[in-house]
């Protein structure tokens, strides 16, 4: 591993390509703005918490700056500085729900303007398991996560409930079809917002969610032998939270979604159409972008 002390980085700062990608991708000139200030907060926290910090993981994610650092105690730790994007204001607080029982642990943090700053117990080897494991046996590992996650304390932080996720999305996605009339069939797209609307309030129970649980979101690690990175916290339906995962397994939502929902279902001891709702009304959501999953959604229409 390359360390270098806070001086060197700053002087020939490396960034992972995703996240360079991911901020060429934007538009808007807020993230390149952001790119900028991440030598300066780096330099400032490992500062701040006495850490060597390594060169950032490549390719790493689209939203934060995360590489392996040290404390003077020699603990291997993570420093992720991140984009504080909506959906991950409650990173920090969820992490400390959960306490490491299942996810990594959280050792500190801190937010500087739209920037999340976390020291995190490190995986290692760090491995995702995405690229570990066949689909099957990652379906049972995201299930033998998820029923720990749900099981948190949520008392000690007022968690948003994932109906203010659900109507966030349903404005993006009538933008999206404002800006592209005629991408999407208007019945479909009206039964979709309509699923968004009604799926949270009626959930017969309300546990603290990850809203991100996939593949490439939990790491090989020494503690335990998987562990969950990057979640985004919301109270809800617990129903919800297998959905980034299915969404990711590309072959099987496109040729059995239904057999995919049912396959998650069970090994969550959830109610399969309820789930099969859920994943209608995301397959709604990202066909505009996604023309392939406009023919999910028309598979999982409800009749
Ligand atoms: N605690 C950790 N230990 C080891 N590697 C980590 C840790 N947290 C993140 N990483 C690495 O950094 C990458 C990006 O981190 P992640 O939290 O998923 O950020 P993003 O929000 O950009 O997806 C991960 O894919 C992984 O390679
Ligand atoms: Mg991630």
């Amino acid at each position: 591993m390359a360390w270098g002390g806070h001086h060197d980085q700053v002087s020939a700062f490396v960034l992972p390509v995703n996240l360079v990608d991911s901020v060429r991708s934007d538009p808007s000139p807020q993230r390149d703005t952001w790119l900028d200030t991440l030598p300066g907060v780096v330099a400032e926290f490992a500062d701040r918490w006495s850490l060597e910090v390594g060169l950032p993981y490549q390719p790493g994610g689209r939203c934060a700056w995360v590489a392996p650092a040290r404390d003077r105690a020699g603990r291997d730790l993570a420093l992720k500085v991140a984009w504080q994007h909506d959906e991950a204001l409650d990173e920090a607080d969820g992490l400390r729900a959960w306490a490491g029982n299942g996810t990594v642990i959280l050792h500190n943090s801190a937010t500087v303007a739209s920037t999340s700053i976390l020291l995190l117990e490190r995986c290692h080897p760090g491995t995702p398991l995405g690229g570990a494991l066949p689909e099957p046996e990652q379906d049972e590992i995201v299930a033998g996560l998820l029923r720990r996650l749900w099981q948190a304390p949520t008392g000690g932080h007022p968690f948003r409930p994932l109906q203010i996720m659900c109507d966030a999305w349903v404005a993006q996605f009538r933008q999206r079809l404002a800006d592209a009339p005629g991408a999407l069939d208007s019945g479909l797209a009206r039964a979709g917002i309509e699923m968004f609307r009604t799926l949270p309030a009626t959930a017969d129970r309300q546990v603290l969610l990850c809203t991100d649980l996939h593949a490439g979101n939990i790491l090989a690690a020494q503690r335990e032998v998987w562990l969950a990175i990057d979640p985004k916290p919301y109270l809800g339906d617990p129903t919800y939270d297998p959905l980034q995962h299915m969404l990711n397994c590309e072959r099987r939502l496109l040729t059995d979604p239904v057999g995919l929902a049912h396959r998650m279902a069970d090994l969550l001891d959830l109610d399969s159409d309820r789930l099969v709702s859920w994943l209608f009304a995301r397959c709604v959501q990202e066909s505009v972008d996604q023309p392939a999953l406009r023919n999910v959604a028309i598979r999982l229409a409800p009749h």
